[in-house]
């Protein structure tokens, strides 16, 4: 058995991927009506993310079921003790990856969030699962909160916040990132700027779309 797949943390992100399925959220159906191109702007906005966010913090806006799954099983198998991640939301992303710190027998997850209420609630749900001890919850916007104070070397990092950010938060990471790191971005496309920088073909990345929407980086040297 393993810590994702046992008590508390197994009917736990149940419950939680239920409830986000569930959800009727007013502020997310409006945004899903509109057109395609302006949400796609949206979405992809360097400005006014701070105001979109807050319309939508009762959304738990979690990864997928597989994409929780595949960032488990990176983490175990690279056996990664530090982890960074952009975008905490409810936590159920940060759940994931707690579990994999903890079979792999410990380490230190700083996720990001600048909605209070979900810092709270994710704070919550990771002691819920037994694994808050595993993790630094960084209250603001990862702009400022990820600037200082990162361990010396990164085994991985999720990028799941304001895709349009996605570079920007990759800049102040990456020279902390160890060789072999893993990078998970979730919806990169809406970030070409990201995908310019780790797809560069004579770059240190490697990188490739993973599933239906995720781009998985490894930073070669
Ligand atoms: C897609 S959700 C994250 C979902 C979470 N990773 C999960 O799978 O459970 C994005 C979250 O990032 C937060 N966010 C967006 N931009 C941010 C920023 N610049 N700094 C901190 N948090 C941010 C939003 O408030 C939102 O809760």
């Amino acid at each position: 058995m393993t810590t994702l797949t046992s008590l508390p943390v197994a009917p736990l992100l149940e419950r939680l991927f239920a409830e986000s399925d569930n959800a009727r959220v007013p502020a997310l159906a409006a945004f899903a009506a509109l057109p395609p191109t302006q949400r796609a702007s949206i979405i992809s906005s360097k400005t006014g993310y701070r105001e979109i966010y807050a319309d939508l913090k009762e959304a738990a806006l979690p990864v997928s079921r597989e994409t929780g799954t595949l960032l488990y099983m990176l983490a175990r198998s690279m056996k990664a003790r530090t982890i960074v991640e952009f975008g905490t939301s409810f936590g159920i992303s940060t759940l994931h990856l707690a579990a994999a710190l903890r079979d792999n027998g410990g380490g230190h997850l700083i996720t990001t969030e600048f909605e209070p209420s979900k810092a709270q609630r994710a704070r919550s749900n990771l002691a819920d699962g037994g694994l808050l001890e595993l993790v630094e919850i960084r209250e603001g916007d990862a702009l400022e909160t990820l600037r200082t104070g990162l361990p010396e070397q990164i085994d991985l990092l999720l990028l799941d916040g304001a895709k349009g950010l996605y570079s920007d938060v990759f800049r102040l990471v990456q020279d902390r990132l160890r060789p072999g790191a893993l990078i998970v971005a979730d919806n990169a496309d809406y970030c070409p700027e990201y995908m310019t920088m780790v797809r560069a073909p004579q770059g240190n990345y490697l990188s490739l779309p993973f599933a239906e929407d995720v781009e998985l980086t490894m930073k070669l040297s």
